[in-house]
């Protein structure tokens, strides 16, 4: 498979690495700490298209491919990777959504502005009971008249609080499992809905994780994405490219921790030498190197494939739970080869080390992932 990088492709790739470092670097330290919203920087990548990279130009969407969306989401994470994830459920979970499921009004009265910018996109999926069994939902949205009445809680939404679009999953029938769950635009002035407290979290802290509470929420009818009951076809369909996405944010996270690591390591001596002179710091190096490239290329082959239109279950599935236990890995390593330094907030790697853990987690846990891909195998 072929990776070279076209001009676009490179163009893409500076226009991130330098956004991430002029506006994004200064303030993370705080802004992790305090776990405040980054809002100008959202407001700037809405009006640099990264918003709605993926997107097709005529819903207002920049129409990049998903090679070009990864190398992106890299370069943003490598600063920044909870600035990395508000931008890229907008994209990959909430506007793909909309793209590939909504019909063309909704794709014109949604699509449009989440493309531009102007509003942020979340995806309603896991309740505080159903997390890796997804389906085992209990939101539930009667149909009365032409609207649906949604009750319900949703939690670990992504954007939760500063979201104004979300895809929302509740089931409209009882009793036939994943069959009976159904996907919904949801506006956050909807009657009925409120969100919860944002949650304190571990990393990617300056992005905000809450619950969303349906208690009557009245939706309209043509609210309801595609038919009733193809819903969990819609959640899995998406969470294929979105676990791209994520892939491409630990490969930033785990970038960053080689990065800073060379750099330590050259810097800092000790028995009048350079640490990077001794091989126990030297096999680290290699090994985070090599496990990173491998993760890329897996990443990548995932991207080129969903670019040509072929089903990527089992290699988006791959890509991230390489990358995300690369990251972890290299965050690890970087705060050992950091050391006592390793373990303040100054340099950093703690950040790394702790933002790389949710790419284990979210958008499936890579257990599952390793379940998706096993079952894939066994199929084929
Ligand atoms: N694409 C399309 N359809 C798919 C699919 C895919 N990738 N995977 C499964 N399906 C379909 C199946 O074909 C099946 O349909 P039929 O019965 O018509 O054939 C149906 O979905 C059910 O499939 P399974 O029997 O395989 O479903 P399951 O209940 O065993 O669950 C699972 C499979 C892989 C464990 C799935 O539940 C899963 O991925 N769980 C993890 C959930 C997850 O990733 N949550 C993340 C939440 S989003 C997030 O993190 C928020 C954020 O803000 C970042």
């Amino acid at each position: 498979m072929d990776f070279t990088l076209s001009e676009e492709h490179k163009m893409i790739q500076k226009t991130a690495r330098d956004f991430a470092e002029a506006e994004l670097r200064h303030d993370a330290i705080e802004r992790d700490e305090k776990a405040i919203f980054p809002e100008k920087a959202v407001t700037q990548l809405g009006e640099m298209g990264f918003l709605g990279m993926i997107t097709p130009e005529k819903y207002g969407g920049a129409g990049f491919d998903m090679l070009s969306y990864v190398l992106a989401l890299e370069e943003i994470a490598r600063v920044d990777a909870a600035t990395c994830v508000i931008m890229s459920v907008t994209n990959s979970l909430c506007q793909c959504v909309i793209t590939t499921w909504g019909n063309e009004e909704q794709k014109q009265k949604y699509l449009v502005p989440l493309a531009r910018g102007e509003k942020l996109g979340a995806y309603a999926l896991s309740e505080p009971q159903s997390g890796s069994d997804a389906s085992n939902m209990r939101a539930f949205a009667e149909k009365k008249g032409d609207h649906y009445i949604l009750n319900g809680t949703k939690n670990w939404v992504t954007n939760g609080k500063s979201a104004d679009t979300y895809v929302v999953f509740a089931l409209t029938e009882k009793g036939v499992g994943h069959k009976g769950v159904s996907a919904f635009i949801v506006e956050r002035d909807f009657d009925g809905f409120t969100t919860g407290k944002k949650e304190d979290k571990l990393g990617i802290r300056s992005s905000d994780t809450c619950e969303l509470i349906f208690d009557d929420c009245k939706i309209p009818a043509e609210n309801l994405l595609w038919e009733e009951g193809r819903g969990f076809k819609i959640a899995m369909g998406t969470l294929d490219g979105g676990r791209i996405g994520i892939a491409a944010q630990a490969l930033g996270i785990g970038q960053a921790a080689l990065d800073k690591s060379l750099k330590y390591s050259k810097e800092r001596e000790q028995f009048n030498r350079p640490i990077s002179d001794f091989q126990a710091i030297q096999f680290k190096l290699a090994e985070m190197a090599t496990e990173l490239d491998a993760a890329r290329l897996l990443t990548c082959r995932a991207a080129r494939m969903k670019d040509r239109g072929e089903p990527v279950t089992k290699e988006a599935a791959m890509a991230k739970y390489y990358a995300g236990d690369t990251a972890m890995r290299a965050a690890n390593e970087a705060v050992q080869i950091h050391g006592g330094y390793g373990y303040i907030t100054e340099y950093e790697v703690e950040r790394l080390m702790r933002d790389a853990k949710i790419t284990q987690i979210y958008e499936g846990t890579n257990e599952i992932q390793r379940v998706v891909i096993a079952r894939q195998l066994l199929r084929e």
